[in-house]
Parts: structure tokens; sequence; C-alpha cells
């Protein structure tokens, strides 16, 4: 019950509860993955079912997908929407500017793609996620596997003429073996600790043979819902330069929280 999630969790809630707001009757909507955007998908449902919105969600990953569908949101393939109202997905890190790192759950290649055929990219986060350069967080690169040991060395040497605080590189793994996302890839983490130049650092990588993508979203997201552990939720609206404030209160829901 929501009485018993973390603060962390709760703001993560307030963030999505909030973003579904964005979403009317007929709309197209990009739909996100991990934890925050999983609530967004769990809201969405709610009012599908609830109150007969009428949606078309386009997923970001598989495990999205299956949400989706389970909570009651038609679902199509981006080619069967071919361009969308909105998308709302979570991010690992956001900076004054709405530029993010996402793909710490492995599906920035669909994320990306999404977000980028869509009029309008929200980013919903826990206040944790807001810092003032990016790069705390290790930058996903989704890498193809065929010759991905040298792909993750011409990253390394690409590195060392870039303005970047650290520069080892990280396979990442799901127990002994490689992380494979829902394209049949790898990702690279790099620890860079800090990104002085994010835009040219998303060129540069994606000049790498091998390279599918990167996980900095530069100029894609207009607007972040920042979720508080209190409720208090705040819209930054990077088109406008506004800045909305609100509250919502938790109230305890069979159907959002049965399954945690
Ligand atoms: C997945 C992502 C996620 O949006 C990002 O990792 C944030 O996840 P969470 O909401 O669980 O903190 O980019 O590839």
């Amino acid at each position: 019950m929501a009485g018993e999630l973390s603060p962390i969790d709760k703001a993560k809630f307030v963030a999505a509860k909030r973003a579904v707001d964005f979403v009317e009757d007929g709309m197209r909507v990009g739909l996100g993955t991990g934890s925050t955007a999983a609530w967004m998908v769990r809201c969405l449902g709610e009012l599908v079912r609830e109150e007969g919105l009428r949606i078309t969600g386009v997923p970001t990953s598989a495990r999205t997908a299956a949400l989706a569908r389970e909570v009651g949101i038609k679902v199509v393939s981006l080619d069967e929407a071919q361009w969308l109202d909105v998308t709302i997905d979570g991010a690992d890190e956001y900076d004054s500017e709405l530029n993010l790192i996402k793909g710490g759950g492995a599906a920035l290649l669909q994320e990306k793609i999404v977000a980028t055929a869509s009029d309008q990219m929200i980013v919903i986060a826990d206040i944790g996620k807001k810092v003032e350069k990016l790069g705390s967080f290790p930058l996903p690169v989704e890498v193809i596997p065929f010759g991905w040991q040298t792909t993750k060395a011409l990253i390394e040497e690409t590195l060392i003429g870039l303005d970047v605080m650290g520069r080892t590189t990280t396979l990442r793994m799901n127990g002994d073996i490689p992380v494979m996302t829902d394209e049949g890839n790898h990702i690279i983490d790099l620890h860079l600790n800090r990104i002085e130049n994010a835009r040219q650092l998303s060129l540069v990588m994606n000049q790498i043979p091998g390279v599918v993508e990167n996980g900095l979203f530069i100029d894609i997201c207009d607007a972040v819902v920042i979720g508080y552990g209190d409720g208090k939720v705040e819209v930054r609206d990077i088109n406008s330069g506004t800045v909305e404030e609100d509250h919502i209160d938790f109230v305890e829901n069979e159907n959002l929280f049965s399954d945690l």
C-alpha cells in the first residue's frame, strides 16, 4: 500500500501521477521504461479502466509492453503509430537545461527513438536525479555484440580527447553474462564522473563503428515533473520557462498498489 512506500517511491509515484495530466483522450503516447515509468503506466491504465480514457501506447521495451497490456492500455508499435503526441519516461540524471542521461534500464535505444518521434517528451523523476553537470551516473552506450571489445577500446581512446573527469568503461553484466538489450545488443557503461560538453560527447560517441546509440538525450526533453517524498510535485517547462508547484495526496488504491 502507498503508506508502505519508501520516500523515493512516493516521489516517483507522485511525479508519475502528475505527469499523466499531460495525456488527453485520443492521444498516442510513448511509454517509458523503468520504475518511475512503471508507475506512470499503472496510473494511465487506471484512467483507461476507470474513466474510459482512450489512448494508444507505444512502449519503449518488452517489459513496458507487458505491463501496459496487463493494465489495459492498447499497445501498438511505433511504425503503426508513426508519430506520437507525448512520451513520458524516467531518467537517470537531468540538468538545468533538461538534458538527460538515460539507459539505466538498458532501454535507451527504443527510448530515444520514441521520444524523438513525439511532439513532447515529459520526464518524470525524483529530485535525486537533478545534477549540475551530467556524468555522475555512468553513461550507457549501446554497442553491437560483434567486436564489442574493439568498440570498447575505441570508445576509451576517443575519451582521451574529451573533457570528462573519468575514463573507465565497463561491459554491463547480468550475473555471468553480458546484458542483452531488447535489440540484442550490449551496454558499455562510461564512468565519466563529469561531462563538460555533453553535446560534443554524444556526437562523437555515435561516430564510432559498433556504437548504436548513447544515453545522452540532448534537446529532446520538454518538461520534467519532479516528485518529492512528501507529495510535492514541480513541473518545469523548458520551452515556456515556467515552474508550477502542486501537491498530490496518497490515496490507498487497491489497483495501483496490489502487486507491490
Ligand atoms: C531505462 C531508463 C530509465 O528511465 C532510467 O533508468 C530511470 O529509471 P528509474 O525510474 O527506475 O529510476 O532510462 O533505460
